[in-house]
């Protein structure tokens, strides 16, 4: 068990620390030798086809949901089409408008998870092409998929997704400048600004893993409480909830993430005195006004820990404690900016004497609805 471990605790450990290879082997050869865009011969809609998709829905449960609030915004910036995110459980009971234009995407670690599943068959039913995020070749939505992109992050054995979750955000940035590229949303130098940053990603998250310690020292004070907050805005407030669900999930610590404008509408009765926050301040284009949100919330007595982009020097003012992430393009942040967030559950579930890589009452992949 040890060896399979490969010297660390817990798999889940281990599946945060070869985040960087999951990065480096799922853009792989998609990226073409010339380093200016993106191949993705997998996929196998002809330029008329992606012309005619009015509208693209996407569709998964869990952590795999959450990828897919990253990948609307990936999509709308790069594309300009409009998406809807849906749960699985919920997509085919509230009567989605699907078309042979609507393109849907189901995101699946495993590519067995029922609800997801169901959602497929209900896309595919009235006609619409049906993209596949997963993990596992020869799973049964990669069976039944149209089109399949293949996130190579490896087995994941930890319960939590980690490696599943950023290689689906590696998956939905090419996808977008698949499409931006079909499209000519892009031009060709601005998609080759963000091929260009995203081959920087893997080293970045290297950087970030090597200050793990910081964040060990952040999910010590966090263990003993029994409620926070995560608050952010735009990508920031995705990546928020993806945070807030991985600390549920294995350290049992009630957590909510809010957009972080969106407090001052109820929950800001919520904070209290020493309630810890956890504020990510990346947006630059959204800063100062997450820095007011975060000032309301210090003024009612929270401990705020901000994460926040190196070089950015304003923060530190107005927060207990910061935490730097390497710069990147805004639209590629959240595969950076989750790397502490997923450490932060991890030492907190530590800390917390739990059960680390098998939580109660969930299970690995869910396939009954
Ligand atoms: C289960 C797991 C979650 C996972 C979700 C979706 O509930 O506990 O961690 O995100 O299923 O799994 P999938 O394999 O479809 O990505």
């Amino acid at each position: 068990v040890t060896a399979e471990k490969a010297g660390f605790d817990h798999f889940m450990l281990k599946e945060i620390y070869e985040q960087p290879k999951a990065y480096r082997d799922t853009m792989g050869a998609r990226l073409d030798p010339s380093g200016t865009k993106v191949v993705l011969d997998e996929v196998k809609m002809s330029k008329e086809q992606i012309g005619a998709i009015r509208n693209v829905h996407i569709v998964a449960c869990g952590t795999a949901y959450h990828a897919g609030l990253v990948g609307k915004s990936v999509i709308e910036k790069l594309a300009r089409i409009p998406v809807e995110v849906d749960v699985a459980s919920e997509y085919r009971y509230r009567s989605p408008i699907i078309t042979p234009n609507t393109l849907v995407i189901v995101v699946s670690q495993s590519g067995e998870t029922a609800d997801t599943l169901a959602a497929l068959r209900e896309a595919k039913r009235n006609g619409a092409r049906v993209v596949a995020i997963t993990n596992v070749v020869g799973s049964s939505v990669a069976r039944e998929a149209d089109d399949v992109i293949v996130t190579w992050a490896g087995p994941e054995i930890a319960v939590a997704s980690t490696k599943a979750y950023t290689s689906q955000l590696i998956a939905f940035y090419l996808f977008g400048l698949y499409l931006a590229q079909a499209l000519e949303t892009q031009d060709a130098a601005a998609v080759a600004e963000i091929v260009a940053h995203l081959k920087e990603l893997p080293e970045k998250v290297e950087r970030i893993l090597e200050q793990a310690e910081a964040i060990k020292e952040w999910a010590e004070q966090v263990s003993t409480h029994d409620n926070l907050f995560f608050i952010g805005r735009g990508l920031d407030f995705a990546v928020a909830q993806e945070g807030s669900l991985k600390l549920k999930e294995i350290s049992y610590i009630h957590s909510e993430a809010y957009a972080a404008g969106e407090l001052k509408h109820g929950t800001l009765a919520l904070i209290e005195e020493g309630i810890p926050v956890i504020a990510l301040a990346i947006q630059d284009d959204l800063f100062e006004k997450t820095v007011s949100n975060i000032k309301e919330v210090k003024a009612r007595g929270a401990h705020v820990f901000g994460l926040h982009t190196e070089g950015e020097t304003e923060l530190a003012k107005s927060v207990d404690q910061v935490f730097e992430i390497p710069h990147t393009l805004p639209l590629l942040s959240p595969a950076l900016s989750v790397v502490p967030l997923q450490l932060l559950s991890y030492y907190a579930s530590l800390a917390r004497g739990n059960d680390v890589d098998k939580p109660r009452n969930l299970a690995k992949s869910v396939t009954v609805e």
